[in-house]
């Protein structure tokens, strides 16, 4: 078992830093060496955050000998890619949501690993969020009966980089982007051996035209085998900071999470700083997140991946979730052009 673990962080934007930021109760992680675009950026990153070297490709973190675990927090569009470089490396890797922009690219990615053989973790961090633990706590002890429905609401105004407006580096708009952590929720509530067999999506593009011919407004239901649904209420234009509630309706009870609720309010006359994702206003009335990598489970999920990368054990949740919710949203993508139910793939049709 090793004493500690090398980190290569791909990626050094707005999800590297919460992943990196997750790490700071990780004592045996050690910041190895980071990738990012702009030069400037990727050696400040690096400084900030004790990273030993900052690299200019994806392949000289994958290859660098000191690191153990592979981190993609990179765009969509370059998970599969990352992925493969870390497999042919023979690092382990843990990648951000989506796994891919569709089912396929998902098993290309989870194929990667299991050709392999090496260790990969799915990093949804709303499953690891406290509350979303509790919940499931308290559904399995028997506490809300059966869970019939879910609800989850997960919306901002809008992402803050062009890879995301841009539906093919993408691979979506706000669906895939939002309900992506909601389907995931869903099926950790539910249970992961009851499968999701069918998707209904509506979503268009009312507000972000200027920025994006992908929907910014969508909902979907998702239909598990044994009839119980979840609807996934997503949006790129809701103003007023991030919105992450997550509802489950029982037989014998109700659970409701509110994952960007925060007791701590705050009038602001000056700017003071940084209050919380997408915020949208610096002043006036605001809920300032006291700990977002806390509140948004992000802590919880470094230290069980690393854990459980050191150990040699599969986490929580690995590529076989990734690919599960990319074939999910597959099927709801179908649904929002041929606005009927669209079957859900299982994933020895994608090719794994
Ligand atoms: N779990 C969550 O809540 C959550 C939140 C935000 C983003 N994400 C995911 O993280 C990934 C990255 O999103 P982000 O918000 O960190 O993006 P970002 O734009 O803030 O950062 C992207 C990073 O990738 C690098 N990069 C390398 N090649 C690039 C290219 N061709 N185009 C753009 N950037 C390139 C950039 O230099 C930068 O370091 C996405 O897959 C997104 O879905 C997850």
């Amino acid at each position: 078992m090793r004493d500690s673990v090398g980190i290569g962080m791909l990626g050094t934007g707005f999800i590297g830093d919460f992943h990196t930021r997750g790490l700071r109760h990780v004592p045996v992680a050690r910041p190895v060496a980071c990738f990012g675009r702009d030069a400037e950026r990727r050696e400040a990153f690096a400084r900030t955050h004790g990273y030993a070297r900052a690299f200019d490709s994806i392949d000289a973190v994958c290859a660098d000998p000191e690191v153990d675990l592979v981190v993609v927090s990179l765009p969509n569009q370059l998970h599969v890619e990352a992925v493969q470089a870390a497999a042919r490396h023979g690092k382990g890797v843990m990648c951000t949501k989506p796994l891919g922009r569709s089912g396929a690219e998902a098993a290309a990615a989870l194929a990667a690993v299991t050709e392999a053989g090496v260790w990969h973790g799915y990093m949804e961090n709303v499953v690891f969020g406290v509350e979303m633990v509790r919940m499931r706590e308290i559904i399995v002890a028997g506490g809300v009966g059966l869970p019939v429905t879910f609800r989850a609401r997960e919306a901002h105004s809008g992402p803050h980089a062009p890879h995301f407006w841009d539906r093919e580096t993408a691979g979506g708009g706000a669906l895939l982007d939002m309900a992506s952590h909601g389907i995931e929720a869903a099926r950790y509530l539910f249970g992961k051996d009851v499968a999701v067999r069918e998707a209904f999506a509506w979503g268009d593009t009312l507000v972000h035209r200027d920025r994006t011919t992908a929907e910014d407004n969508a909902v979907m239901i998702m239909r598990f085998e044994d009839g119980r649904a979840a609807t996934m209420d997503v949006s790129w234009s809701s103003k007023g900071g991030l919105e992450g509630r997550f509802e489950v309706a029982g037989s014998g009870g109700r659970l409701i999470s509110d994952m960007s609720s925060t007791v701590l309010r705050a009038f602001i006359e000056q700017p003071a700083g940084y209050m919380g994702e997408k915020a949208d206003a610096e002043t006036g009335w605001l809920f300032p997140v006291p700990d977002e990598t806390y509140a948004h489970g992000h802590d919880a999920m470094m230290g069980h991946m690393v854990e459980a990368f050191r150990t040699g054990v599969e986490p929580r949740e690995t590529f076989h979730d990734g690919l599960a919710v990319n074939l999910i949203l597959d099927a709801a993508y179908r649904s929002l052009t041929s606005g009927r139910w669209e079957t859900v793939a299982r994933p020895d049709e994608v090719g794994t």
